[in-house]
C-alpha cells in the first residue's frame, strides 16, 4: 500500500511558516508522506493570513480552487487553518462544503489528535476557540530550511494596534518557558541547524505573562550559549518595548545577529497615536541613536504603512522625512487595509485608494535611495555570509546572508560550498535589494 500523502499551502508571516512546519511534522508522525503536488494530496492545509485584504483574496481565491481539486480527488481532506480560520471559519464552512476541518490558531499543538478523531468520525469540524492555553510545543517539525530554524517564543499579542487583526485571532500572549525554547534550539543543532530566528509578535514583551520583565535579552544570552549556534535573529520588536539591554545583549554577544528590525509604522506623532503605538517619533529616533551607538555596523529595517485614516499630506511628509532621515536598510511599505472589527476600521476621514498609492510610491522612492546608500558603503569590504545555496538554481552563483541580513551572491569558481558554510566574500558591486562579490580566503 502506498503511504498517503499531504500538501501545505502557507500564506502569511514566519509564525506561520513556523506552524506548517508543525503540521508537517504531524502529519508524518502519522505516516503521510510530502506530496509531490497538491492536486493529488490525501490532506490538504490551507494555512491561512487575514492581515490585509490582499492576502485573504488570493486565499479565498485558493479555498475555491479547492472545490474543483477535491471532485477529482474523493475523500481528500481539506483542512483550513491559521488566522482567518479563526476570524471568519463559521462563514468560510457554509460557504466552501469543500472545508472538512477548520483549525484556529490556538490548535496547532493539537492537529495530530484532531485529524486522527476527524478521520474516525468522533471528531468535530471546527476548532477555533482561543482558549486553549497550553504554549509548550510538543513533537517535530519538518523544516523548509535546511540551515535555518524558526523558533518560536510566544504566540499571541496584547498590543491592539488599532488597525491590526493580529490580537483577535492569535489570542493573548502566551510565553515558551526559557526551558522549552533552549530544548528545542538544542534539538535542531543536534540535526546540523545553525541559524535560529526566535520569533513572536513583540519578543520584546517575552517572559511578561510570567511576570517577570527583561526576560528577552535574558532569553537571548541564554541561547548565545548554546555550542553550534552560529547566528540568532529575532523578529518583530516593537519600538516601546525595545529597551537597552536587549542592544547591549546584541553588542555583547557573538552570535547574536547585527540587524535590528524595528516597526515604526508612522512617522507623525498624530497618526501614532491613534495607531496606539505607545511611541513618539522623538522617542522612535533616540532608540536608532541608541542602536548606532551600541552597534554602529547594524542594519536597521522597519514596517511603514500608508493611508491610516486620518493621514493628511503633512502627516504623510513626516513618515517620508523620518525615512530620509534614518536611513534605513530596507523597509517593508504597506497601504492601510481596512479590517472590520479593528477601531480604525471605523473611523471616519478613510483615505482615498488614488491617494495611498501615490503615498507608497513616493515612499519606496525614498526608501531605494537609501538601500542602495546604505549597501554602497559595504563595497570593498568582506563580509561573513552564511551560505544558503546555488543561486536560482544557477549552480555557478551561489547565495547568503550577512549578519545584517543582507542577500550576496558570489560566482562558485571551481570551489566546493555547503548548505550552512561561512563564506568571507569581498563586495564588489552594491544593488538596492543586493550585494555581489567574490569568495575569499
Ligand atoms: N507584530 C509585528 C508584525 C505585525 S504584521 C509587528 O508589530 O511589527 C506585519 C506588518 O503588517 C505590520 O508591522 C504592519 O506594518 C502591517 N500591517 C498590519 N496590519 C495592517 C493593516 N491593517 N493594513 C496595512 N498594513 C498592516
Ligand atoms: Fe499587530 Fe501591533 Fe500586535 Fe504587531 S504589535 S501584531 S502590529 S497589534
Ligand atoms: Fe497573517 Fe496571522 Fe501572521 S494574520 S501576518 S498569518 S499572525
Amino acid at each position: 500500500m502506498t503511504a498517503k500523502t499531504y500538501a501545505i499551502l502557507n500564506y502569511g508571516c514566519q509564525m506561520n511558516e513556523s506552524d506548517a512546519e508543525h503540521y508537517a511534522g504531524q502529519l508524518q508522525e502519522l505516516g503521510y508522506k510530502a506530496a509531490e503536488d497538491f492536486h493529488d494530496a490525501d490532506v490538504v492545509v490551507v494555512n491561512t493570513c487575514c492581515v490585509r485584504e490582499s492576502a485573504e483574496k488570493r486565499i479565498l481565491g485558493k479555498i475555491g480552487e479547492l472545490k474543483g481539486v477535491k471532485a477529482n480527488h474523493p475523500g481528500q481532506i481539506v483542512c483550513v487553518a491559521g488566522c482567518m480560520a479563526q476570524k471568519d471559519g463559521g462563514k468560510l464552512i457554509k460557504k466552501h462544503p469543500q472545508i472538512d476541518l477548520l483549525i484556529g490558531t490556538a490548535h496547532v499543538n493539537g492537529f495530530k489528535e484532531i485529524l486522527a478523531e476527524y478521520l474516525s468520525e468522533k471528531g468535530e469540524r471546527v476548532y477555533n476557540s482561543l482558549e486553549v492555553k497550553e504554549s509548550e510545543f510538543e513533537g517535530e517539525r519538518i523544516r523548509q530550511s535546511g540551515f535555518s530554524a524558526w523558533i518560536p517564543i510566544m504566540y499571541g499579542c496584547n498590543n491592539f494596534c488599532t488597525y491590526c487583526i493580529v490580537p483577535y485571532v492569535r489570542g493573548r500572549e502566551r510565553s515558551r518557558s526559557i526551558e522549552n525554547i533552549v530544548d528545542e534550539v538544542r534539538q535542531a543543532v543536534a540535526k546540523g541547524y545553525k541559524e535560529f530566528t526566535l520569533l513572536g509578535q513583540n519578543v520584546n514583551s517575552y517572559g511578561k505573562d510570567f511576570g517577570v520583565k527583561d526576560q528577552f535579552a535574558k532569553l537571548l544570552r541564554r541561547v548565545n550559549e548554546i555550542p553550534g549556534v552560529e547566528r540568532i535573529r529575532y523578529m518583530t520588536s516593537h519600538p516601546r518595548d525595545m529597551h537597552e539591554d536587549v542592544i547591549k545583549a546584541v553588542a555583547e554577544c557573538e552570535h547574536i545577529c547585527e540587524n535590528f528590525h524595528i516597526p515604526f509604522q508612522s512617522g507623525s506623532n498624530k497618526i501614532l497615536k491613534a495607531m496606539n503605538r505607545g511611541y513618539t517619533r522623538e522617542k522612535y529616533l533616540e532608540l536608532v541613536a541608541m542602536i548606532r551607538r551600541y552597534v554602529p555596523e547594524a542594519a536597521i529595517t522597519t514596517d511603514i504603512i500608508v493611508g491610516f485614516p486620518g493621514e493628511t499630506e503633512a502627516d504623510f511628509n513626516d513618515t517620508l522625512n523620518l525615512v530620509k532621515e534614518v536611513g534605513f536598510d530596507a523597509a517593508f511599505t504597506f497601504i492601510y487595509s481596512k479590517r472590520s472589527g479593528t477601531p480604525a476600521a471605523a473611523m471616519e476621514e478613510q483615505v482615498p485608494l488614488e491617494i495611498k498609492k501615490a503615498r507608497l510610491n513616493l515612499l519606496m522612492e525614498a526608501q531605494n535611495i537609501s538601500s542602495l546608500q546604505r549597501n554602497e558603503v559595504l563595497v570593498g569590504k568582506t563580509l561573513e555570509v552564511l551560505a544558503e545555496g546555488p543561486s536560482n538554481n544557477n549552480n555557478k552563483v551561489w547565495s547568503g546572508r550577512t549578519r545584517t541580513n543582507k542577500l550576496v551572491l558570489w560566482p562558485v569558481e571551481g570551489r566546493d560550498f555547503e548548505l550552512g558554510d561561512k563564506v568571507q566574500v569581498q563586495i564588489e558591486t552594491a544593488q538596492t535589494w543586493l550585494l555581489k562579490g567574490k569568495a575569499v580566503e
